[in-house]
């Protein structure tokens, strides 16, 4: 009540913009179904979510936990992105049969490809928990007991069900641990490759496209699940058939115009959304420097190999665009906290903050602890930074150290049978690493990573044994005489005894090194990291729920945590620096504008270049005949929201999100309306390029595709 008058000057600056907000699927109703309507949209909050009856969750899935992906027919047919079915592509391709070059499409379904380890998960309710979880925590308690009671309540509460193997339950935290909501989940776990458009449409632009506005990729893949015979969930089994849905989404073939409604369904990995500005700095000035110059040096060498050589690119293929991609989206994030002002507008809205907790006696003082515990935790946690990008990760032989300290441990401690156990899984683990792994660029790799280590971090972080030597020289010693630089060397020790093997791995200079690097960390940084670390996320968990009573104007929405959210806003273009506009739609003419003959960026093929000149678009083209590829939104989206369905006002299928604009990479910290876009497929191209491109009709056939706007459907699409 008393904040009353102060609402409509506040309400300007506070509100979460039209198009900021990733909200919680069962919650709509309450929080935004009078906003999205007055937005346009037709649908109301239960057509989008509901337990008791199909809505359009039961079409979307959480494809292999990293991607969304949407049911578009009545036999289970998936789509998602082309890079989020990236690794499996690679899978199946050989030199002989290059379906990442070439493209792939199954013409039936004996020719649909299975993928061990992918999965599709659909939610089938969720509920919140709060009371349950929360019971019995009271203010007083430290962070540990508090998370001990959490636990308890957690394990309680799950231990009122019985799930089969394919049913699953998760209890997460959200708002920084004061909500608590279960999910209840069914997983599918044969879910089939059954058509990629060739890496020049699904991959158009690469890497010097992606993350940019105009964009001209298709970046989309067919995948389909697998059920048993009753439909049930299954693993893979020759026995299996088509899934039938609950719900599948039908496409509209009319497409969008500037300002349309439009929303994203599913699954966002992680923002930051409520950090205070001594973290954004820290990010900006520290931690996105340091990991983005350790992953240069990785790319630059590993793409000198991939470029020379065509079965290296096939080899590294995923790998290198995995690691490419975070590191240019931290680049354009630091570069966008700064041209936003993100750190001065978290400080102006901490004084708005600091000034209401002296007025309500509570809360005050946070600000103050944040900047001593971050700053305290900052050495720590660039060590960290740096060891978790250069041996933990980029350089590959040290990484894999690591999983033979797991086999090693298993046998000192748990003895023979654990540890055979554990030798076979780490085998299959090694066979498949060894496939994609070279040598040569490896030790490159670590002489490069070795020496920007030393040259950024304090001696006392660096393993002793490397101290005063040179990289090269010690590159050369590791990788000449490690027995594990080869599936064949390393088959070869493990059929040893295991005695004997675990003697060789404790021989291994290679290995000696990274363990003496992970005892430093384990002993001198972890510990004061983990320290601060617990403070800090306690003292997060009081500041949101402060930031929540304080603002009662506000409307909050809890960061992304890969749990199933709803995001909407309008097609909408926006202004990248003065002077310059950007329209929220490109067409096929854009992709022959960039077309470079024989780039491995910008090559275009034939089909596609005379189906262009031809302009045979079929019923895909816009109402002037062009030819639509993608466009852009306001929608709020992060990583794991690849492959979400972009929908119009009715629920029908009209993209596919694949991309967030270079201006707005930092909306995971700080959304800005005015510049931060989703970047999504029209599905009109998606289906041109089905039967128009590769001519897989029989797919087309499947689908509905529907005429929202009115125009009528004039015959079924051949
Ligand atoms: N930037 C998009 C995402 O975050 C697309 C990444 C795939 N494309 C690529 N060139 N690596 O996942
Ligand atoms: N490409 C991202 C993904 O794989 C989505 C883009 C984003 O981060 O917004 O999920």
């Amino acid at each position: 009540m008393r904040l009353i008058y102060i609402l409509p000057a506040l309400l300007l600056t506070l509100q979460a913009s039209a198009g900021e907000g990733m909200w919680l699927p069962h919650l709509l109703k309450a929080l935004n179904e009078s906003e999205m309507k007055s937005m346009g949209m037709k649908l109301k909050a239960e057509d989008i979510y509901s337990v008791n009856k199909g809505s359009l969750k039961d079409a979307i899935v959480h494809f292999g936990g990293f991607c969304t992906a949407e049911v578009i027919s009545s036999q289970g047919l998936l789509l998602t992105n082309h890079h989020c079915g990236y690794d499996n592509i690679q899978s199946h391709s050989s030199l002989e049969k290059n379906y990442l070059r070439d493209g792939y499409w199954a013409k039936n379904t004996t020719e649909e490809l299975t993928n061990p380890g992918l999965f599709a998960r659909f939610i089938e309710e969720i509920a919140d928990v709060s009371t349950d979880v929360l019971k019995g925590v009271t203010p007083g308690m430290s962070a540990a007991e508090k998370q001990s009671v959490i636990d308890i309540n957690i394990r309680n509460y799950k231990s009122k069900f019985t799930l089969d193997k394919f049913h699953e339950l998760e209890v997460r935290p959200f708002f920084a641990g004061n909500q608590y909501l279960a999910f209840f989940m069914v997983r599918y776990n044969d879910v089939r490759l059954v058509g990629t458009p060739p890496e020049s449409i699904g991959k158009f632009g690469a890497d010097t496209d992606n993350w940019v506005w105009p964009r001209h990729t298709g970046d989309f893949s067919l995948f389909r699940i697998y059920a048993g015979p009753n439909n049930e969930p299954a693993d893979i089994s020759e026995n299996n058939k088509p899934f039938t849905p609950k719900h599948s989404m039908p496409i509209s073939l009319d497409g969008i115009q500037e300002g349309d409604f439009t929303m994203v369904f599913g699954f966002p990995g992680r923002t930051d959304e409520y950090l205070p500005s001594i973290a954004v700095d820290q990010i900006m000035t520290h931690s996105d420097p340091a990991k983005i110059a350790v992953r240069d040096a990785a790319l630059n060498i590993m793409n000198k190999y991939m470029r020379n050589d065509e079965s290296t690119r096939l080899k590294y293929a995923s790998k290198y665009a995995t690691i490419a991609n975070s590191w240019k989206k931290w680049i354009g994030e630091a570069k966008g906290l700064k041209s936003t002002n993100a750190v001065g507008k978290k400080k102006t809205f901490e004084a708005e903050f600091e000034k209401r907790a002296m007025k309500a006696k509570q809360y005050t003082g946070l600000i103050p602890q944040f900047n001593a515990l971050y700053t305290a935790n900052l050495e720590a946690s660039l060590v960290r930074d740096y060891f978790s990008e250069a041996p933990n990760r980029n350089i590959e032989m040290l990484r894999l150290m690591g999983s033979l300290r797991n086999l090693v441990q298993t046998y000192e401690k748990s003895g023979e049978k654990d540890y055979l156990k554990m030798k076979d899984r780490l085998s299959a683990f090694m066979q498949e690493f060894y496939q994609d792994f070279s040598a040569d660029i490896d030790k490159e790799i670590f002489v490069s990573l070795m020496q920007i280590c030393r040259d950024n971090l304090a001696k006392k972080y660096m393993p002793a044994s490397t101290e005063g030597k040179s990289f090269e020289v010690l590159g050369d010693v590791l990788y000449g005489a490690s027995p594990f630089t080869s599936w064949e060397k390393s088959s070869a020790v493990l059929g040893k005894s295991p005695q004997e093997c675990i003697d060789i791995i404790k021989n291994d200079p290679m290995y000696q090194m990274a363990m003496e690097w992970n005892e430093i960390i384990r002993l001198n940084v972890n510990p004061e990291f983990e320290k601060n670390r617990r403070q800090i996320d306690s003292l997060q968990s009081i500041y949101m729920k402060a930031q929540m009573e304080l603002f009662p104007e506000k409307k909050f929405y809890p960061d992304a945590n890969s749990t199933l959210r709803v995001t909407y806003g309008k097609v909408q273009g926006y202004k990248p620096k003065d002077a310059v506009y950007y329209n929220p739609v490109t067409y096929l003419d854009g992709v022959m504008e960039k077309y470079v003959p024989g780039d491995y960026e910008f090559d275009v093929s034939q089909k596609l270049i005379q189906l262009h000149e031809d302009k045979d678009y079929g019923p895909y083209a816009d109402k002037t005949g062009k030819l639509p590829v993608c466009f852009l939104g306001s929608n709020h989206t992060t990583g794991g929201n690849s492959g979400s369905p972009a929908i119009d006002a009715h629920g029908n299928l009209i993209g596919l999100n694949f991309d967030r604009v270079w201006e707005g990479t930092m909306s995971d910290i700080n959304y800005d309306a005015s510049i931060c876009r989703n970047i999504m497929v029209d599905a009109r191209y998606v289906l041109f390029v089905i039967d128009k491109f590769a001519g897989a009709k029989r797919l087309i056939d499947e689908m509905k595709l529907v005429h929202p706007k009115g125009k009528k459907m004039k015959k079924k699409v051949k």
